[in-house]
């Protein structure tokens, strides 16, 4: 305590120092100095405010911010490397996918980094959340960390009790029971919500801690909340997929931090969400292996490639008008390359219905999925299976003809890492620089070239 009152900081920049200075030598302002004690009581006096004064580019600190590690390897990731002090944070998703359960995850490992944590919730008692977390296992350890829980939904009481606490981390449970006094709206409204978030921002950058909200959506409404949210807040996470999957995807929509699209993949076990340690086998594994209209492609997921099952049933149409449906594909590129298939190879496909799918319940929009997909589909109107350990890359141009794709290595990699042996590929993508060995690579010019690689 004697040392905190003899510390000196540097309001403009915060640099400190043990004795009183009258010119920062970080930032060069003059009796700028103030005690650290009555700093911090500035602080939270203070209206929160985003910004200083205007600084010269050259004299802003362009060291990486020191990243939170919380151990989680798939969180860390999708945040693109841990935590980042002082970031607002979004996950959203359907309701039961697992939210509350990652966020309160998270907090028993921040806890252990000896963080005081403080979650809010609005939407289960504390008892409920105790049980969960007795659910989850790994109490604290004595790390010297806490985590306190807080049922409350009225924002000005959650912002002071952060102050009160000292909370190192926020975690709020959920923007749509969080309510402001200064609005008359009620509570979940774009109103409310739009208020709670830029408050919350302001916070978390005020006093550089991290806070994390979480978000419903609907499959179709969205109603008010994540969406509108997502331009306030430095990161956005959705749950994607089913809950019907024992596997979790969260994904990075928006991150000021890092790369957007990096996926974490989880699975849902009786002791919580535990990082998938083999993404790729998670995704193959349900694969009956030989059977006509399956394809293994290979899809890039934020900085991770990613082997997926591609499915396609091609029937004929019964009902006059042929259908065409896609589930974790993209609807306009299905009809297309089966436009391209009927007028490059001639396959008479207008009177069938087609179904294709992506297995596992991951969204795949990559273009480099393409030649897969047409694989797959191939492969189910001719009634004959793709040959075994082949894994097809390839983006596909409306003239039939086969793209290369980015990352071609990283891809090739993955596959040989997994045990296929046969890999079809843009021929621009080769020659590849490191090949891996033991895995024939098949490149191919335009999808005529495709049967005779792809069924051999
Ligand atoms: P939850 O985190 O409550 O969902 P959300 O906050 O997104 O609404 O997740 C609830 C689901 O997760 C529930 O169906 C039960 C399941 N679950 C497990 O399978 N294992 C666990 O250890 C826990 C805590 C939950
Ligand atoms: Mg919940």
């Amino acid at each position: 305590m004697s040392r905190a009152s003899s510390t000196f900081e540097c309001q403009s920049c915060g640099y400190a120092s043990a004795k009183w200075l009258g010119r920062c030598p970080d930032c060069g302002g003059w009796n700028s100095f103030v005690e650290e004690k009555r700093t911090r009581e500035a602080k939270k006096s203070a209206a929160p405010r985003l910004g200083s004064r205007p600084v010269p580019i050259d004299q802003v600190k362009g060291e990486e911010e020191s990243r939170i590690q919380t151990g989680d390897a798939e969180f860390d990731r999708v945040l693109g490397g841990g935590i980042v002090p002082g970031s607002l944070v979004l996950l959203g998703g359907e309701p039961g996918i697992g939210k509350s359960t990652l966020l309160l995850q998270i907090s028993r490992s921040l806890e252990r980094l000896a963080r005081r944590v403080l979650y809010v919730s609005g939407e289960e008692s504390a008892q409920q959340i105790r049980m969960r977390a007795d659910r989850l296992g790994g109490a604290s350890g004595g790390a010297g960390g806490e985590l306190l829980l807080m049922t409350e939904s009225n924002l000005e009481r959650i912002v002071a009790a952060v102050d009160d606490v000292g909370a190192t981390d926020v975690i709020v449970d959920s923007i749509q029971t969080t309510f402001s006094e200064e609005l008359d709206s009620a509570p979940g409204s774009i109103s409310q919500v739009r208020h709670v978030a830029t408050r919350l921002l302001e916070l978390s950058k005020s006093r550089g801690i991290p806070v994390f909200l979480i978000g419903h959506i609907t499959k179709d409404g969205m109603l008010a909340g994540p969406k509108a949210l997502e331009h306030i807040v430095d990161a956005v996470l959705y749950f994607e997929g089913e809950r019907h999957h024992n596997h979790r995807i969260v994904r990075a929509v928006k991150n000021r931090f890092g790369a957007a699209n990096e996926i974490g993949i989880f699975e849902m076990t009786a002791r919580g969400l535990v990082p998938a340690a083999s993404p790729s086998v998670l995704f193959l594994r349900e694969r009956a292996a030989q059977l006509a209209g399956s394809a293994v492609i290979c899809v890039l997921e934020g900085t991770r490639p990613l082997l997926v099952e591609v499915q396609a049933l091609v029937s004929t149409g019964q009902y006059g008008t042929s259908r065409r449906m896609a589930t974790g594909i993209g609807q306009n590129r299905l009809a297309v390359l089966v436009a391209m298939l009927e007028k490059r190879l001639g396959c008479h496909l207008l009177g069938c219905d087609i179904y294709c799918s992506a297995a596992g319940g991951i969204e795949v929009d990559e273009p480099a999925a393409d030649l897969g997909i047409v694989a797959a589909i191939l492969s189910s109107f001719r009634n004959h299976a793709i040959a075994p350990s082949t894994v097809l890359i390839g983006e596909m141009g409306l003239a039939g003809e086969v793209r290369p794709v980015a990352s071609a290595s990283a891809r090739v990699r993955e596959a040989a890492a997994m045990g296929f042996r046969r890999c079809i590929l843009p021929a621009g993508n080769t020659p590849l620089a490191d090949a891996p060995a033991g895995l024939e690579l098949l490149p191919i010019d335009s999808v005529s070239d495709l049967s005779g690689v792809a069924f051999s």
